[in-house]
């Protein structure tokens, strides 16, 4: 005993074992230095998609990683007819009430515009080829602001004379700061009128009997209709459009697209979007091997189709 003191771990090392530790560390150290380097390299898009799947691909691809993107609460075991998509709406986010009735409420009436539009890409020739296309019975638009393009699909729906349902699911809060350049979306006491002006286009449109809001936030939202067995034969994707906001929007509102059904979005050519809805698009269609098409600046996955490329 008296001969070694040391720690238990230091006692048997030889010089020998000194050096390869010091040597041992200088490999991780290498190593680590070119791991580091490989992985802040970034690759040109267009090679990164010819590549095969990188490492991370595979991982997240494999069935217990998948569930981590998984949401956890459980979907209706079968869908509701479509009848019944407005009535289950309207009970239990409105408590059984229209939000329409006796709409503007005096107070608020001299806040609102008669009509306030205002959209993005709102009347791309998507809507109307789509539409066509699918005839959708139902269709949720996720993302709706002052409602221009729900309006716009409801103007496509009559020109067809479909019976369609719209559901617009949204906050409408817009983002911090949006009033810089909606100065006259009223606030009053720190709460902007976007709801209160969305409504109001509705009614000056005369679409009360087509198109319902959902006013929650798009995660929460998405997770309570696949759970009231709500589905949609169209989903718009256009709320926020920041990677991991269109990726969670993507894989929740694919839950509730009926088979066969069509799943869109806008900006799939904006400057940053490799990072942003184009890379969630891109990894999504990978994933589960749709075909991406475009229109316009939309992205469409038309889950009908079979993937040729
Ligand atoms: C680009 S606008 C939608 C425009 C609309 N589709 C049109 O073309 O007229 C995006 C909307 O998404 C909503 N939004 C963004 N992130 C959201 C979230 N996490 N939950 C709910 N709504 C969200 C914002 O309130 C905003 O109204
Ligand atoms: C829902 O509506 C019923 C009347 O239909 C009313 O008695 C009840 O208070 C309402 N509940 C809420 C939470 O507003
Ligand atoms: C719907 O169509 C009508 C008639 O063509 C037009 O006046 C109106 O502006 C359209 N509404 C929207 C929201 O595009
Ligand atoms: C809405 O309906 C009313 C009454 O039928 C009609 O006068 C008005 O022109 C319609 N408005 C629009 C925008 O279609």
């Amino acid at each position: 005993m008296k001969e070694d003191q040391r720690p238990l771990q230091q006692r048997n090392k030889s010089p020998t074992s000194k050096l390869f530790t010091r040597g041992a560390a200088y490999v991780v150290l290498v190593l680590l230095s070119y791991t580091l380097g490989y992985l802040s390299h970034t690759s040109p898009p267009q090679q990164q998609q010819l590549q095969p799947p990188s490492p991370v691909f595979q991982l997240a691809d494999s069935p217990s990683q998948l569930d981590n993107f998984r949401v956890t609460a459980p979907c209706a075991n079968s869908p509701l007819p479509p009848h019944l998509v407005f009535p289950t709406i309207l009970d239990r986010v409105f408590n059984g009430s229209s939000p329409y009735s006796n709409f503007p409420p005096p107070y608020l009436s001299s806040f609102l515009k008669q009509k306030r539009i205002k959209g993005w890409g709102s009347y791309g020739a998507v809507f109307q080829h789509l539409i066509k296309r699918v005839k959708p019975q139902v269709i949720i638009e996720v993302g709706t602001f002052l409602g221009a393009s729900a309006l716009h699909m409801v103007n496509v729906t009559r020109e067809l004379r479909l019976q369609t349902q719209i559901l617009c699911l949204d906050d409408f809060r817009g983002w911090p700061g949006f009033r810089d350049r909606f100065k006259d979306i009223k606030m009053i006491n720190g709460d902007v009128l976007l709801f209160q002006q969305f409504m109001q286009n509705v009614i000056y449109f005369n679409a009360t009997g087509s198109v319902l809001p959902v006013p929650f936030s798009t995660a929460s939202g998405l997770e309570k209709l696949c759970e009231w067995g709500i589905t949609a034969d169209l989903i718009e994707i256009d709320a926020g459009h920041d990677f991991i906001s269109a990726w969670g929007d993507i894989n929740r509102a694919y839950r509730i697209l009926r088979p066969g059904g069509v799943i869109f979005g806008h900006d799939y050519f904006t400057m940053a979007d490799n990072r942003g809805v184009r890379r969630a698009v891109n990894l999504f269609a990978q994933m589960n091997n749709l075909k991406i098409q475009t229109d316009g600046q939309h992205w469409v996955l038309d889950t009908s189709l079979a993937k040729h490329n």
